[in-house]
């Protein structure tokens, strides 16, 4: 049996203005992960993928199955025919799915790797993330590639669409709760409600994206050089995921439950606070200090938090 796993992922800042060409920053969250196994099968490829209690035929899949796509791409990538093989491949996974933590990207990116390793033709980095994106394009619609991008790299990365991601250097390791609404909200829907806004009010819709950009492009800054003069290195994060945060209310796609979660985050000493990924629903960043974790931690069970996974990144 060969298997593989992929991280979990959050956006620290640029999401949806990403989709609009502007950067972000996004980072793997190796606490929760994705599996896939690969084993030899007396006929046919059988999907069993355990989280949604389904198991199917890779031939009775849907055309807009993604993980049917991946094992298709796959293979077609190595140029090996699907007739040639018989194998059940297995799927696990302990990332909450809508919730914006990238569990669709990491479980086809885990699918990929461990199929690509059962045929003894281990794909690079590049080549995992360009068969997810196509599976995430079935998820999505539009994509902006950036979660195929963190997770099959599996490391901090500064994107721009289209452009090869740039690993980020986090000079400062940092702490933060990621906090879970519960809520599910799939990020085809938020992401085309953005865009049906930006269609009605292209310029002011530009500006705020151009905002989350210079955000992102602070950030990138801040990150890779650590302490500039002033504030602190952890509140000047605070400043800037905050100040992303407001943006992507502006935008429309916050919600009651992570404004609270933001909130109480805030009073209990967070240093910044903002929802991650899509929105409507899923998970908000809290940054927080060693003598602040704890405090923080407690008041977003108190507000409703589903779940709270501590994470540090640049670690
Ligand atoms: O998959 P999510 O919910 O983390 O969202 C990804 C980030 C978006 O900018 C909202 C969409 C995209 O494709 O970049």
């Amino acid at each position: 049996m060969t298997t593989a796993s992929a991280p979990g992922k959050i956006i620290l800042c640029g999401e949806h203005a990403v989709v609009y060409g502007q950067p972000a920053l996004a980072v793997p969250v190796a606490q929760v992960q994705a599996t896939a196994s690969v084993e030899p099968a007396p006929e046919g490829i059988w999907i069993d993928a355990c989280d949604l209690g389904r198991r199917y035929r890779l031939d009775d899949a849907s055309a807009d199955d993604p993980l049917a796509a991946a094992i298709r791409l796959t293979l077609a990538n190595l140029q090996l025919p699907v007739s040639h093989y018989a194998l059940q491949i297995t799927l696990t996974s302990s990332i909450p799915t809508a919730s914006g933590l990238g569990s669709g990207a990491a479980v086809c990116t885990a699918l990929v790797r461990a199929l690509a390793a059962h045929v003894q033709s281990p794909l690079s980095n590049p080549e995992v993330s360009s068969i997810v994106f196509e599976t995430e394009k079935l998820l999505h619609g539009t994509p902006s590639g950036i979660d195929n991008t963190v997770v099959a790299y599996g490391q901090p990365v500064y994107f721009v669409k289209g452009q090869p991601p740039v690993p980020l250097a986090v000079l400062h390791p940092f702490h933060l709760l990621i906090a879970d609404t519960g809520i599910p909200s799939p990020t085809k829907a938020t992401v085309g409600e953005v865009r049906a806004a930006w269609q009605k009010e292209p310029e002011r819709y530009a500006q705020m994206f151009r905002a989350i950009g210079d955000i992102a492009r602070e950030a990138r800054v801040l990150l890779e050089t650590g302490q500039p003069p002033g504030l602190r290195f952890v509140e000047r994060l605070g400043v800037l995921m905050d100040r992303n945060h407001a943006l992507l209310q502006q935008l429309g796609v916050s919600c009651p439950e992570l404004d609270r979660l933001a909130e109480s985050a805030h009073a209990a000493g967070a240093a910044g606070a903002k929802l991650s990924g899509g929105g409507r629903g899923g998970n908000m960043l809290a940054l927080v200090a060693p003598e602040t974790e704890a405090a923080v931690r407690a008041a977003l069970e108190r507000a409703g938090a589903k779940r709270v996974i501590g994470t540090y990144v640049g670690q």
